[in-house]
């Protein structure tokens, strides 16, 4: 939530326009306002208000830049505390109009900061825990300390999950940069260029060489330099300089209308680079699964319906039950009960989900349990605080709605449960064999329906166009497909949806339906498909839009359907078992059209960041 990014530079490149474009690569992160600031000649300039980044470059020219600007700090906002307004947006400045700061997270203990501040005759403009960070180091500096070292106390004192950029017109030849729990990386150019950025895209056209920042870091930005410390041990740190793999073309729109097409045409390749995990990260964690008495699994979002979809495929092999939880209600529920031991996994595409780091630290620190974490960014907090880590092969996604993130989560997931099977022996080989190879083929599956289907989901949204309210029903492990394919839909194109059990909807639901109320059913050819059958015809005697997801061969829910999504899949027990990965991309396509359609930018849903770093 919140994107910042800073600067600083000793060659002659256009600052303005660099900023602008990183800022522009940050926006997924927050986009209700943004804005920028640079030193020159002793002062400080600063071009900020509430809207989206081309809205406000339209008025403010954001990359105009004074001449000689060496540096820049910036930042796109999503909101926490005080509304979207120009006095809220960052950066946020002192008392002397010196400081500048962007900060994404929180800092809890704002409220008593501030009133110790004002006591002290500081004078706050906005309603933002930001502008506290501010007036601290220019306190800290009345007290005589410099830039560097009054940053370094007034971090210590901010209680909180946040990381921030700062720089000082009297000290222009650096920049500050802090991190305690939002993440935050450092790229460089050796020599010439620093940059920082809660995120690798801002910077990666620049370079490929970056520093991640560990909680309670502080860094020194310089014209190609940088210099690492402690908060709390005060001292200098030495870090390991590491090489990004990403192209900037896999962190562009390439062509795309909108990232989230792009992403979901990336799917095939995420999936076949993610079956190349190697055996051994793989095994590491079967292995510990299979000693583990009490396993666990837990994630937020679309993450935790991949979780859903995972933890049934992995008790098919396992013979031993998962218990899923939502990570923000993880220790709230399992605070009296969690047994020690247990192993948990960790399911995130950023890495940064607040709640998870704080569920897996809880775990990890009082109940002694293994984390393991499954996440799509090396280098995350998630994986700073795993036993083990398995990082999926997605590359970088920018849609917020989350769609190659989630089919590599499930394969992942379902990789280790084969490896579970083959451990435990729980099926003879040849059917592991069998299950292996349909696995193999869902790239294939996911680029048929790609390449063949995307006029016809297209024509689809046509018949639902009036619709406000969806179900999205299954039975089984497709319940895991309803929700995440009801998600999609009711992030970005704003209708209110139900996923849940087709089972269950009887007890409920159903009292909503009236003629042509649209329910989409997921019905692949499993042990459910014949009590699913009786559930369709429940709902279409009262009047349901039926529209199926189905395989090819299917004969019976599509005769009772008015719309039918067919993926090209053989109707086989090995194939059903890996559905939540085959039929996820035509819910995400079905929820894509649809919002272009009624006319919302599916990059950019409403209230809604891709990385959510507070409570
Ligand atoms: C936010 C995003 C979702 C995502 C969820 C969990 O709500 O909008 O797309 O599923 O966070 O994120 P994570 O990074 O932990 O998977």
């Amino acid at each position: 939530m919140c994107g910042i990014f800073g600067l600083i530079t000793n060659q002659e490149i256009d600052i303005g326009k660099i900023t602008l474009e990183s800022i522009k690569r940050l926006e997924y992160r927050g986009y209700d306002s943004c804005g920028v600031a640079t030193i020159t000649d002793g002062k400080l300039f600063i071009k900020k208000d509430a809207g989206k980044i081309d809205e406000i470059h339209k008025k403010l020219k954001l990359d105009s830049f004074p001449n000689g600007s060496k540096l820049a700090v910036a930042h796109t906002r999503w909101a926490t505390h005080g509304p979207p307004t120009k006095i809220n947006s960052h950066p946020h400045v002192d008392c002397s109009n010196k400081i500048a700061i962007c900060h994404n997270g929180i800092i809890d203990n704002f409220i008593e900061l501030k009133e110790d501040l004002i006591s002290k005759g500081h004078e706050f403009k906005s309603e933002t825990d930001t502008e506290v960070i501010a007036h601290l180091i220019e306190e800290f500096m009345n007290m005589g300390l410099d830039f560097k070292e009054a940053s370094k106390e007034a971090m210590k004192k901010c209680v909180g999950g946040f990381a921030i950029v700062a720089c000082h017109v009297d000290y222009p030849n650096y920049l500050i940069v802090v991190r305690k729990e939002s993440p935050l990386i450092v790229g460089i150019e050796e020599g010439k260029t620093a940059y920082c950025a809660s995120d690798i895209p801002a910077f990666l056209p620049y370079t490929r060489k970056c520093y991640v920042l560990n909680d309670n870091e502080m860094a020194v930005l310089r014209a190609g330099e940088v210099e690492f410390y402690s908060l709390q041990e005060e001292k200098k740190i030495s870090k390991e300089l590491q090489e990004i793999e990403w192209s900037i073309d896999a962190a562009e729109k390439g062509g795309y209308d909108h990232f989230m097409l792009k992403e979901i045409h990336e799917e095939p390749l995420a999936l076949r680079k993610t079956l190349k995990i190697p055996k051994d990260e793989i095994q590491k964690f079967a292995k510990i699964l299979v000693n583990s008495e009490k396993i666990y699994i837990t994630a937020a979002g679309t993450s935790f319906y991949a979780s859903l979809a995972g933890k049934f495929i992995i008790t098919r092999f396992l013979g031993k039950y998962i218990e899923a939880i939502e990570c923000s209600e993880f220790q709230i529920q399992l605070e009296d009960c969690m047994e020690n031991n247990a192993a948990v996994i960790a399911v995130s595409q950023s890495g940064e989900t607040i709640d998870l780091i704080e569920a897996v630290r809880w775990a990890k620190e009082k109940k002694n349990a293994k984390i393991l974490a499954i996440t799509n960014i090396v280098g995350s907090s998630l994986t700073r605080y795993s036993d083990e880590a398995i990082v999926t092969r997605a590359g970088p996604e920018i849609g917020v709605a989350a769609t190659k993130t989630y089919s590599t989560q499930v394969l992942t997931l379902a990789i280790i449960a084969l490896e579970i099977a083959e451990i435990l022996k729980s099926i003879p080989d040849e059917e592991l064999e069998k299950y292996r190879k349909a696995l193999a083929k869902t790239p294939d599956i996911v680029e048929h329906l790609l390449n063949n289907d995307i006029k016809k989901l297209k024509k689809i949204v046509r018949n639902l166009e009036k619709s406000h309210n969806f179900f999205f029903l299954a039975r089984g492990i497709s319940i895991a497909t309803a929700k995440e394919g009801g998600l999609k839909l009711k992030e970005i194109a704003c209708r209110f949806v139900e996923g849940y059990s087709a089972a269950h909807a009887k007890h409920g639901p159903i009292s909503l339906v009236r003629k042509g109320f649209p329910i989409i059913f997921i019905a692949p050819p499993d042990e459910t498909y014949e009590r699913l059958v009786g559930n369709v015809m429940e709902f279409k005697a009262r009047g349901g839009l039926i529209i199926s997801v189905v395989v090819e061969s299917d004969k019976i829910i599509s005769e009772l359907s008015d719309i039918t999504i067919r993926i090209d899949q053989p109707a086989s027990k090995y194939f059903n078992l890996f559905t939540p990965i085959t039929f996820i991309p035509a819910l995400q396509l079905l929820a894509y059209f649809y919002a272009v359609y009624v006319g919302l930018n599916p990059d950019q849903p409403q209230n809604l960041a891709k990385t959510v770093t507070v409570h």
